[in-house]
């Protein structure tokens, strides 16, 4: 089972104040979490009727097919027609729904009345090129609002969108292109971060030339500088904006409950990244519900969650939940220590931001710079305080706490996945608190932690984690692999329907999870989520590499870092220059996240009798720990 990151425990509880009781949404937990569990559909349907429906449900919860579970089933709904129509004719139209600010320190802001001109006139101009309902739109952008615009903008005419993260590089982006068979790519030349330009349409271009299905790419301009377009295929968006189909209303399309909303690449066990489907019904229930009662969403508080919008945190709690809620959002497009370590801070005190939810990650590396730079700031106007992506060590979980948080704001360390859609085991506002623990299952969702033939283990002892009953932010499929969706989530116990989570876990004598990491080969590094599979097999596509396995071992900034061992072709030999320019190609096809910190050159991998990789046994071996059981290593 995983070693990753030990949590110690704890019986301090960190209680929240009065205040903090006396506003929340959500002022009980036991009795709630009783009811909607004894009877998930009726609460389901009682947070459904939060939003607006075209048409209602005729069922709440179709599991005629598991685990192909459909929610809200005949109900006619457009999750755009809840993030955004609706507001128009209130008095949020003319609230500020965006605050960007981009790392040079230009800074645009959007009401709802402007973002909804925005993303209709992206509507139009994708409509104009051909993207009909259900197509797959691939988007691959800086952290700029025409990120948001180009989602929210699929959604309104009914196609999906498939983000890729902005971080990621060539083959990364190839590889997603080509499996959702997308015909439209929007991209921009670039971002900016540490100062610098990234290159984005440059790496869109070599993605382009490996996949065929691209007609259309649309670009948006951010950074300046020569970039190649391709006549008859390339647009710059400024450009289509000023053409008259750009302009005027767009009507929202009515979709039914189970409609692709999109689909998000994430890393698994094997092979390719997945895409993991969610549709506009669920997710909206529940994406929207989580916030609400999670962060205690209000109409006067500035939301910062301060993820990238092209992993799942963006998705549901940047780009679709706030909006559902009516927030302002605040985003900003790069480095958190850029020009210095206080960039945050100076943002969450010029902007009054109320609530910040971030990765362990990014907390470790604004400690590292100590607490004199968040103490230049003002940040009395946090009231609520968030985590996510990794288990966050009870040493950053304090200065987060005491330094950020001035001990007035509890922190929602919120455990949940892609496939999830939405938060599953996180505090409310009004739970008692214990650093590094996310504490209990949100409303309507049955956890629990079992041994290999599921039996629940016991209070304290660590086990696989599993949901025993579907939720509606739950994904639907891997896209156009349905079998690979049955045989990785949902086969784990024979008999049982669990969706089995890939972490493991311990629950306490008080109730309380706490999450030990990935027992599969995926790798969690700053939060970022990666496969071993596809760092291999960016590794192996270099000539000199024969094979390749890659681990992951604690390290004290990232959580994990990658540590690659490499078998090169018969004849070549191991040297500090080509390590390095292993790491660099691995940098330049899988981009800067997957880059591995240490490349060591080996004559064998140990293998199983079947041939698999055993990571298990390289990474006791580099943590100089007895390697355990061996007895099916390959002689
Ligand atoms: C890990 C991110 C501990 C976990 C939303 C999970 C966490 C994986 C937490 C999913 C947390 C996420 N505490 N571990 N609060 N949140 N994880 O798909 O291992 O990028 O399985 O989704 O992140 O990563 P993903």
């Amino acid at each position: 089972m995983a070693e990753e990151l030990q949590i110690e425990h704890t019986s301090e509880f960190y209680k929240p104040s009065q205040s903090v009781i006396e506003q929340a949404n959500v002022k009980e937990y036991d009795e709630q979490y009783k009811r909607s569990i004894e009877d998930p559909q009726a609460y389901w349907a009682e947070q459904a009727e939060e939003l607006e429906w075209y048409k209602k449900w005729d069922k709440v919860l179709d599991d005629s097919n598991p685990p192909f579970y459909k929610w809200f089933t005949g109900g006619k709904i457009n999750i755009i027609h809840n993030a955004i129509d609706r507001h128009l004719t209130t008095e949020r139209k003319n609230k500020l729904a965006i605050i960007w600010e981009g790392e040079p320190g230009d800074v645009r802001t959007f009401t709802y009345h402007a973002l909804n001109r925005e993303v209709s006139e992206m509507a139009n101009i994708l409509k104009a090129m051909g993207v009909k309902k259900g197509d797959i739109v691939t988007i691959y952008m800086p952290q700029i609002p025409e990120l948001l615009f180009s989602m929210l903008a699929c959604a309104k005419i009914g196609a999906a969108h498939s983000v890729v993260y902005g971080g990621f590089s060539v083959e990364a982006l190839h590889d997603r292109i080509d499996d959702a068979r997308s015909r439209v790519l929007l991209t921009a030349d670039g971002g900016y971060r540490r100062g610098k330009a990234t290159r984005l349409k440059e790496i869109a271009n070599g993605a382009m030339k490996r996949s065929p299905t691209i007609e259309v790419c649309i670009t948006v301009k951010r950074t300046g500088g020569d970039v190649k377009m391709v006549e008859g295929r390339d647009f710059w968006y400024h450009d289509l904006k000023e053409m008259p189909f750009a302009k005027g209303k767009c009507e929202t399309e009515v979709m039914d409950a189970e409609d692709m909303l999109f689909i998000l690449y994430t890393s698994g066990t094997t092979g390719k990244p997945k895409g993991v489907v969610h549709t506009h019904g669920g997710y909206a229930v529940y994406t929207a519900t989580t916030l609400k009662s999670v962060f205690d969403l209000k109409d006067t508080d500035r939301w910062w969650c301060a993820a990238d919008p092209g992993w799942i945190t963006g998705h549901s709690y940047i780009v679709y939940s706030p909006f559902i809620n009516g927030a302002t959002v605040m985003l900003y497009e790069g480095a958190p220590a850029h020009p210095f370590p206080d960039r945050w801070w100076g943002m969450i005190e010029k902007y009054g931001v109320t609530v910040l939810y971030t990765s362990p990650t990014a907390i470790r590396g604004l400690m590292r710079f100590g607490s004199d730079w968040p103490g230049r700031h003002d940040l009395s106007s946090l009231r609520l305080l968030g985590s996510v992506g990794e288990p966050i060590n009870p040493e950053a979980w304090r200065w987060y706490y005491e330094v950020i948080g001035n001990k007035n704001c509890p922190i929602m360390d919120t455990w949940w996945q892609t496939e999830t859609g939405g938060f599953m085991i996180t505090p409310l506002p009004i739970t008692p608190l214990k650093p590094g623990s996310a504490t209990k299952p949100f409303f309507g969702i049955d956890t629990a932690v079992v041994d290999e033939v599921g039996e629940q283990v016991k209070p304290g002892e660590e086990g696989y984690l599993v949901v025993k009953a579907p939720w509606p932010g739950m994904l639907r499929t891997i896209h156009g692999d349905p079998d690979r969706y049955k045989e990785q989530y949902w086969s784990a116990y024979p008999d049982k329907m669990w969706y089995h989570v890939g972490d493991a876990a311990r629950i306490d004598k008080d109730g309380y999870s706490w999450i030990i990491g990935r027992v599969d080969d995926v790798l969690k590094v700053s939060g970022y989520r990666l496969g071993t599979a596809e760092v291999e097999s960016a590794l192996v596509s270099h000539p000199d590499v024969a094979e390749s396995a890659v681990v992951g071992l604690p390290h004290e900034l990232k959580g994990n870092a990658i540590h690659a061992y490499a078998i090169l072709r018969a004849g070549l030999q191991g040297s500090d220059a080509l390590a390095k320019e292993l790491r660099t190609h691995v940098r330049k096809e899988m981009g800067p996240i997957a880059m591995p910190e240490s490349i060591t050159f080996v004559e064998e991998l140990p293998k199983t009798r079947s041939g698999k990789i055993m990571r298990r046994v390289l990474r006791a071996k580099a943590l100089g720990q007895d390697v355990g059981d061996v007895s099916t290593l390959e002689t």
